[in-house]
C-alpha cells in the first residue's frame, strides 16, 4: 500500500524553506572533502543517491567555522578550505537528482581542545583551553561570515552545530560551561551567531542541532531541557532538531546511561525491540516551541514515525544510519515496498568505517560495512567493544 497520504509525506515549511516531505537526512560527516581538498564524484554520487532516493532535506556533515588566527595560526579544517574544495557542487548535485529536495550545511565551531570552560575528560590528560571573550567574538564573527558564504554557495539553509559535545554544545551545557562572565548563558552565543548572520543573510534558514540530556551529571537533561530549547527558540534559529550525547558520557556504565558505551553517543547500538526506538522521543514530548521540532535518533519504523508526527510530538523526523544503509528508504517507505523499518542494524559498523579509514589516511563517506563484508563487520563490532576500555584515562 502506497502511503502518500501519510502526514510524513505531505509539504512543510522551516521559516522561509519549504520541504516535500517530513524526512530528513541528519548531518554525516565527510572527512575525505576536506582530504582531497576539492569535491569529488564519489561524494556527490552519494548525495545525488540520497536526493533521489526520496528525503525532503539534506543536512551535510558539518564543517567548522574556526578560521585561521582565532585559537591558533595553523589548525586542522575550516569553512574555507571547504568552499575552496568545491562544496557548492554538492547543492547542484542535489537539485539536479531531487528538484524538490533542499540541502543544508551544517557549520560548527569545534576546534581540538578549546571550551567556555575547563572541564576534565576521561579521555585526554591535556586541560582544556578556555576561550577568552575576544575569543568568542571572534568565533561568532566567524559563524556569521560562513553562514553568508555557505547562502552565496546557493545552499537552501544552514544548520549550527550545537550536539554531542562539541563548541557550541558546550556553550550550552550546564555541566560543560561554568563561566561566570556573559557568556555563562550558554544561549547568548547562539544568539548573537543568529543575529551577525541575520545582518549578513537575511531570512535565510538557521536550523539548530542542539542536545536534549548530555547524559552528564549537571548537564542538559529532561528536566531542564524544555525551558533550554525555549530559550535556542527564542535566540531566532527556525528549527530545532533533537539529539543527545557527549563522548565524555561513554566512561559511564551501561547501568546508568541506560545505553551500551560504544562511540558514539548520539548513535545507540542494539536498537531491538520497539521501544528502543526515536530515543530522544521522551525530550520532545516535553517540549513546547513554536518553530518545527526535528527528531533524529533510533528512528527506525515508518508507521511508529507517522504516529509522533501526528500526535505533533515532532514536525520533522531525521535518519543517518539508515540512509548510509538504504539511500532510497524514504522512496521505498513512501511506495509501500518491503517492510515497515529499515535495513539498519543499528551495529555503529558505519561509525568504525568512517574513523578507521580516516587514522589509515585514506578517509571517506561512511558506508554500511554490515552490509558489503561480513568479516570486517565482526572487526568493527570489536573495535567498538574495546574502544572505551582501551581510550578511558582511570
Ligand atoms: C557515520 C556518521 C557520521 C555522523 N556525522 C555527524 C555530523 O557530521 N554531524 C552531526 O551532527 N551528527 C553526525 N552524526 C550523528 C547523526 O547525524 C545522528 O544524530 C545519529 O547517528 C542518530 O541517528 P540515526 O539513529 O538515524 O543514525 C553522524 C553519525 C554517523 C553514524
Amino acid at each position: 500500500m502506497r502511503r502518500d497520504h501519510y502526514h510524513l509525506f505531505s509539504e512543510c515549511q522551516i521559516g522561509a524553506l519549504t520541504l516535500p516531505n517530513r524526512l530528513v537526512r541528519s548531518a554525516t560527516w565527510d572527512p575525505s572533502i576536506l582530504d582531497e581538498r576539492r569535491m569529488t564524484d564519489a561524494v556527490l554520487e552519494v548525495y545525488r543517491q540520497v536526493a533521489a532516493g526520496g528525503v525532503g532535506l539534506i543536512i551535510t556533515g558539518d564543517f567548522s567555522v574556526v578560521a585561521p588566527g582565532v585559537v591558533e595560526e595553523e589548525q586542522p579544517c575550516a569553512y574555507e578550505d571547504v568552499r575552496i574544495a568545491g562544496y557548492d557542487r554538492l547543492v547542484e548535485a542535489v537539485h539536479q537528482a531531487a528538484p524538490g529536495c533542499r540541502i543544508v550545511a551544517q557549520v560548527s565551531g569545534d576546534y581540538p581542545g578549546i571550551g567556555p570552560s575547563d572541564i576534565p575528560s576521561p579521555y585526554t590528560t591535556e586541560r582544556t583551553r578556555v576561550l577568552t571573550t575576544a575569543q568568542i567574538r571572534a568565533i561568532v564573527g566567524c559563524f556569521a561570515r560562513a553562514i553568508a558564504g555557505v547562502q552565496a554557495d546557493g545552499f537552501d539553509g544552514v544548520q549550527l552545530h550545537a550536539a554531542h559535545g562539541g563548541l557550541l554544545s558546550r556553550f550550552l551545557s550546564p555541566y560543560a560551561n561554568l563561566r561566570q562572565d556573559e557568556y555563562g548563558d550558554g544561549v547568548r552565543i547562539v544568539r548573537e551567531i543568529v543575529t551577525e548572520a541575520r545582518a549578513l543573510a537575511g531570512d535565510f534558514p538557521i536550523l539548530i542541532k542542539m542536545n536534549a540530556t548530555d547524559y552528564m551529571p549537571g548537564g542538559v537533561d529532561m528536566d531542564n531541557f524544555p525551558a533550554l530549547a525555549r530559550a535556542v527558540a527564542a535566540a531566532g534559529v527556525d528549527a530545532i532538531e533533537v539529539s543527545g550525547g557527549m563522548w565524555d558520557c561513554l566512561a559511564r556504565p551501561e547501568s546508568e546511561l541506560g545505553f551500551r558505551p560504544v562511540p558514539a553517543p548520539e548513535s545507540h547500538t542494539r536498537i531491538k525491540d520497539p521501544g528502543q526506538q526515536s530515543y530522544f522521543l521522551p525530550y520532545v514530548e516535553r517540549v513546547d516551541v513554536d518553530v518545527p521540532i526535528i527528531l533524529v535518533g533510533g528512528n527506525r519504523d515508518v508507521e511508529r514515525l507517522e504516529a509522533i508526527v501526528q500526535q505533533g510530538h515532532a514536525d520533522l523526523i531525521a535518519l543517518c544510519r539508515p540512509l548510509i544503509s538504504e539511500p532510497d528508504l524514504p522512496r521505498r517507505w513512501q511506495e509501500g515496498r518491503g517492510a515497515t523499518g529499515t535495513d539498519c542494524i543499528s551495529c555503529n559498523s558505519c561509525l568504525y568505517d568512517m574513523y578507521t579509514r580516516l587514522e589509515a589516511g585514506s578517509p571517506g563517506l561512511a558506508t554500511c560495512v554490515y552490509k558489503q563484508d561480513r568479516a570486517r563487520f565482526q572487526e568493527a563490532q570489536r573495535w567498538l567493544a574495546s574502544w572505551v576500555k582501551e581510550n578511558v584515562i582511570v
